[in-house]
């Protein structure tokens, strides 16, 4: 025993890691904060932080995860033994087991829509024309499918039964088969909703807001928000990327990898762009902002119940929606059960087991604040609220700091250039830029997000 898994093919590791790095970061996160942000200005610096910033640390976390070849914690004691830098990724750790308890109840509201598009009952009663009675109608049926106890709950049980399943079948048989049958379905969805909403009347001028520019609406503001979508959106800081990364052959070329997650990831968050701006400005419903869960949850149920088979396109977006977060959800609980299994020494069953069987008590937590639980609050917002503020303000960016940091400076001996090289056997033109990237540019820019976010 104790071979470490691997993941079996080139399509196989990328459809896993595009898979992680697509989720409600590019579908509902990046078309609200776009247009808060002022549109194709917003597009354009997202773009350059992706290949200035993105792509640089995922290579840091690449060569952490297949040089030390271990859990997120257990790379730093291979690579630094009697250091405290596994502390690093005990907080990652920490950070992506807080994420996963909430992230799983809004995964879990993806499966409820999705069921109520199958059934019908999203769009029961509401066959009016009359664009703020249905405003008020999916208002009203989000607080019900959001909001109430028990339903909400049961969707999230359900994903995290999906996830176990999933789980237990480890790195190949659960993780990549799961990646390789729902990435090409998510494009080929993703596809289908573009033709839909390219076509509308209104297209043109949603897509001048999305990509014809206007630079005087970037301020220092724009940028931290662009880094902090740049993070998120490419699944940094949370352990993930060292974690599926320790599963690469040792001939995987990491910087065409991480290009190629990068893009994906971009195209999604574009196509989004594409099929949300068109729709909202052909049905006027641009003027209120596009907020994460009213866009994906009123704003374009209305969109759907304006189009000819509603019922159709809702169900094919819900059903984009679940594949995006199901993936994501499945790498990131791999952080935990990889790190038992490594540090413990753990079965994968017991270790799924640990992992995963707690998340019934702290996900239904995390989904009964907004119901029962709505007015236990910590530092004044509802339990579920301060976990996302705690983690992506806090936790997130220090973890990416300590990579950069670590790997830039403290790492052994050019691990990061023979990870890139493949120690030696590829030639690599980009190494002492990611280094001048890694050491001092990267360190600045999370130093930025952090203190703009505390202040
Ligand atoms: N990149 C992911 C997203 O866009 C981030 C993430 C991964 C969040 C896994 C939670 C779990 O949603």
């Amino acid at each position: 025993m104790s071979t470490k898994s691997q993941f079996g093919s080139k399509i196989g590791l990328i459809a896993a890691t595009v898979g992680s790095a697509i989720g409600l970061g590019n579908v509902w996160r990046f078309p609200a904060e776009t247009q808060a942000n002022g549109g194709a200005a917003f597009l354009l610096l997202y773009i350059a932080c992706v290949f200035v910033l993105g792509v640089p640390v995922m290579l840091a976390e690449f060569s952490l995860g297949r040089g030390g070849r271990s859990d997120a914690v257990g790379v730093f004691k291979k690579l630094s033994p009697g250091k405290w830098w596994w502390i690093v990724g005990a907080v990652a750790i920490l950070a992506s087991y807080l994420i996963l308890s909430y992230y799983m109840v809004v995964a879990g509201w993806t499966a409820e829509y999705l069921w109520q598009s199958i059934t019908g009952n999203l769009y029961d009663a509401v066959h009016n024309s009359d664009i703020a009675a249905s405003d008020a109608a999916f208002a009203s049926r989000m607080n019900q499918y959001i909001c109430s106890d028990t339903a909400p709950l049961l969707f999230t049980y359900a994903v995290i039964i999906i996830n176990i399943i999933v789980l237990l079948g480890g790195v190949q048989k659960g993780i990549e088969r799961l990646s390789n049958i729902m990435m090409p379905l998510l494009f080929v969805l993703l596809l289908a909703l573009c033709a839909v909403t390219l076509s509308l009347p209104g297209a043109g001028e949603g897509l001048k807001f999305f990509l014809s520019p206007d630079f005087s609406k970037i301020d220092a503001g724009t940028v931290v928000n662009a880094l902090g979508q740049t993070f998120f959106s490419l699944s940094l800081g949370m352990g993930i990327l060292i974690t599926y990364s320790s599963y690469y052959p040792s001939d995987t070329r990491l910087t065409r990898t991480s290009v190629i997650v990068s893009l994906m990831s971009l195209l999604v968050a574009v196509m989004m762009g594409c099929i949300i701006f068109p729709a909202v400005t052909t049905f006027g419903l641009d003027r209120h902002p596009l907020e994460g869960a009213t866009l994906v949850f009123v704003t374009l149920p209305e969109v759907f119940a304006q189009l000819p088979a509603s019922q159709l396109w809702s169900t094919i977006f819900f059903l984009l929606l679940f594949v995006a977060a199901l993936t994501s959800t499945v790498s990131i609980a791999e952080v935990s059960i990889a790190f038992m299994q490594d540090r413990f020494k753990m079965t994968r069953l017991k270790s799924c087991m640990i992992v995963m069987l707690p998340l019934f008590a702290l996900s239904a937590v995390c989904s009964l604040s907004f119901g029962s639980l709505e007015s236990l609050k910590v530092f004044g917002m509802t339990i579920f609220d301060s976990l996302d503020a705690f983690t992506t303000n806090i936790l997130l960016p220090l973890v990416s700091m300590g990579v950069c940091v670590y790997v830039g400076w403290f790492a052994p001996d050019g691990l990061l250039r023979k990870q890139i090289t493949n120690d030696g056997q590829i030639r690599s033109r980009i190494t002492s830029a990611v280094y001048l990237i890694i050491r001092y540019v990267a360190p600045l820019m999370i130093a930025a997000i952090m203190v703009s976010k505390l202040v």
